[in-house]
């Protein structure tokens, strides 16, 4: 049956939702054509849309589900909180043990809840401007950290194009080459910057890692120069213990952090932390005059019910890291692997990229090694029509135009390879 056949009910709704949502999607990334399917339920690494359609899904909640869909600990303390209250608008002892969690996880001093990844971008620019007294920001082309105007700038190709109707301040803003060292450095250096922030694996531009050499390098230049090094780890974070500044043995001044701290399914996941030195900003003990403190705040920030979820996943992964990282590190490994045999065996140009437990694949002529690399000579067309046929098969990524799969401890390595298989056909299918 085809996808117009069976998915009639998703088809209904978003006829419906588009008379008072604009696009029919509360999130413009999640529409693909002719229409997404709306899901239902989700367990494990499935999820059922309206129709009762089944996927296998290597979306997994924007990559935050590493422990898989409706992971149990976290829904029975999610239950339970919800019972005593979800938020109260005042202080909850769930906030201190999720920040003590934070602090254990990422070996840092402090940290702060904030209500998404993009939240706590905003705040941690705002801290580095404060710390440095200096207004500039660079960050990287292809890098993306939320919807946030003072950093939404050549997040999308072609980067010289407004990434949004509508931006303020983006003149602060300052793109740089990803994992070209030399060139960072001498467009940073002629800038008065106050922090460079950047995603240790650039995400949503393919999953793309830097090389040690480049956060090295960059490490030692924002030491040089007092610029705040903040290293977006909403994707990375929980993706390894320490996240990606442990992996790489690099340390930034500030990380944020999203999804996964936030008990993977949650609203409200986000949150900065970093050395007391610089987190003291925020204090409002030591700081009690408004104009002499970074501000920091909102209604919903630190509820109790995504500081327990988040709590409860992050200690989750503490006890249980190392059969979770082995075996998601290790699924990943040989999809990558088995995606790179495949490619090779059809003779077919496309390249692997990623880490640990997330996998990226270009359909471009140039092994991607950063936002331009990755997108100058790829093939969209070939991109959407793989997606197309995954989803006549049952199996679900994001995003159409960049394939990237993320890999959860609810994975079966019949799944990947399923994955590899629907893969090797398309490509036989196109060779014709
Ligand atoms: C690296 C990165 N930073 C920030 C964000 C923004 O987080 P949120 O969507 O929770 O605002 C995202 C979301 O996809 C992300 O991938």
């Amino acid at each position: 049956m085809s996808y117009l056949e069976r998915t009639k009910k998703s088809m209904e709704l978003f006829e419906k939702a588009r008379k008072h949502i604009p696009g029919g999607s509360a999130y413009s990334i999640r529409y693909f054509e002719p229409y997404p399917f709306y899901v239902s339920r989700a367990k494990g690494s499935r999820i059922w849309d309206v129709d009762g359609n089944e996927y296998v899904d290597f979306w997994m909640v924007h990559f935050a589900a590493v422990l898989g869909h409706g992971y149990r600990p976290v829904i029975e303390a999610a239950k339970e909180q919800l019972e005593h209250g979800a938020h109260f608008g005042w202080c909850n002892e769930w906030e201190v043990k999720w920040a003590e969690a934070v602090c254990r996880w990422f070996d840092v001093d402090m940290a702060k809840p904030a209500n998404s990844g993009t939240e706590a971008n905003m705040y941690a620019v705002r801290l580095a401007r404060a710390y440095t007294g200096r207004r500039k920001i660079g960050k990287m082309e292809g890098g993306w950290h939320g919807g946030y105007d003072g950093l939404h700038k050549a997040v999308n190709y072609p980067y010289d194009k407004p990434s949004s109707l509508g931006l303020a301040c983006v003149e602060n803003i300052v793109p740089l080459p990803f994992n070209d060292l030399e060139a960072t450095i001498r467009i940073a250096g002629k800038e008065d910057l106050a922090g460079i922030i950047l995603e240790p694996v650039l995400g949503s531009a393919g999953v793309i890692p830097a090389s040690e050499e480049y956060l090295k390098g960059l490490r030692e230049f924002c030491s040089r120069r007092n610029i705040v090094l903040i290293f977006d780890e909403v994707i990375t974070g929980f993706r390894h213990p320490g996240g990606m500044q442990n992996y790489f043995k690099v340390k930034p001044d500030i990380t944020t952090i999203g999804k996964t701290a936030g008990g993977q399914y949650f609203a409200g996941a986000g949150g900065i932390c970093g050395t007391a030195e610089i987190m003291s900003l925020l204090d409002q003990v030591e700081r009690p005059e408004f104009w002499n403190r970074s501000f920091h705040g909102g209604t919903y920030v630190g509820n109790a019910l995504t500081m327990r979820a988040g709590y409860v996943t992050i200690n989750e992964l503490e006890k249980k890291s190392g059969e979770v990282y082995s075996y998601i590190n290790s699924l990943g490994e040989y999809g990558r692997r088995r995606i790179m045999e495949v490619l090779e065996e059809n003779r077919f140009e496309a390249y692997v990229t990623g880490l640990l437990s997330m996998i990226g694949l270009h359909f471009t002529r140039e092994k991607p090694f950063n936002g331009l690399t990755a997108e100058r000579t790829k093939n969209r067309e070939l991109s959407r029509k793989l997606f197309n046929h995954m989803l006549q098969k049952g199996i679900v990524y994001q995003r159409p135009e960049t394939p990237h799969f993320a890999v959860s401890t609810a994975h079966s390595m019949d799944e990947m390879e399923r994955l590899v298989e629907e893969l090797d056909t398309f490509i036989k299918k196109e060779r014709g």
